[in-house]
């Protein structure tokens, strides 16, 4: 349950992401969808001063913040070139549009956040395990470099965060997703689909329940955490 918890979702409108509101809403929440394409809260991630009024709007609104979820996804549009051909320039972009506004969310989280509030960061099974190339054979792509250089720091700085803040009996824990089915390339589905333990991609629905259970009040003692939705495939 997550009556009346006030939760902002940065990426709301995303494939995850839109499930992740619904999924709030679903459990009596109220769930504030923030993207680049919401019609409700648009705002561009890596504007920092941007993020700043959004918090200020949200809690003169609210008068309390419950929850953070950071599930905004930008990327260049050569996100995806294999290693050799990613110019230093895409590579600090994505960093910089991925990675680096983090801080900023958490920052200004932090000034209107109180105890039994929480932060749900998204990582993904490549900030945790290296890459199984094979499943992209024949697909003509690749995963990208940048990508777990980025989730890694997102996987770890919620650790640190968790630390940071746990006396103020604040939490924050991550969900990390495996590949979730969006029509990608068939030959992909079917070698992804092989490699994982449950023989299939995930859908997107199921990423929302893990995402709002760390958001209530029965993961209270769960903080530092990163919850993998993966059917399996960082246990093999
Ligand atoms: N889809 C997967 O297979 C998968 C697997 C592992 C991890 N993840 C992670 O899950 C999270 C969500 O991924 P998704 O698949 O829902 O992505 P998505 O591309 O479907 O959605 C991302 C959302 O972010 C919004 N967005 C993009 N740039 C923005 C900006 N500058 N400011 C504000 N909003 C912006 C988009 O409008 C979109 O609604 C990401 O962190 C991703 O790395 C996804």
């Amino acid at each position: 349950m997550l009556q009346d918890k006030v939760i902002i979702v940065f990426g709301g409108c995303g494939l995850i992401g839109k499930e992740i509101v619904k999924d709030i809403q679903k459990k009596h929440g109220i769930a504030i969808n923030v993207d680049i394409n919401s019609e409700e809260y648009k705002l561009d991630i890596t504007d920092n001063n941007a993020i700043k009024e959004l918090f200020k709007t949200v809690y003169e609104k609210y008068g309390k913040i419950d929850g953070v979820v950071n599930c905004a996804y930008p990327r260049t549009k050569d996100w995806g070139n294999k290693l050799e051909d990613v110019p230093f320039e895409s590579w600090q972009k994505n960093v910089d549009m991925q990675l680096n506004p983090v801080i900023t969310i958490t920052q200004e989280g932090l000034k209107y956040m109180k105890e039994g509030s929480s932060f749900v960061n998204f990582g993904s099974i490549y900030g945790v395990c290296g890459n199984d190339f094979t499943i992209y054979e024949g697909t003509g792509g690749t995963s990208p470099a940048a990508y777990p250089a980025i989730k890694g720091g997102i996987i770890n700085f919620t650790r640190y965060l968790a630390s940071y803040v746990g006396h103020k009996g604040i939490r924050a824990n991550c969900v990390s997703p495996g590949g979730v089915f969006d029509n990608q390339n068939p030959i992909f589905v079917k070698n992804y689909s092989h490699r994982s333990p449950l023989k299939r991609l995930a859908k997107a629905e199921e990423m929302a329940p893990a995402v709002s259970f760390l958001l209530s009040d029965e993961a209270s003692y769960i903080t530092g955490h990163n919850l993998m939705v993966d059917g399996g495939w960082s246990a093999i």
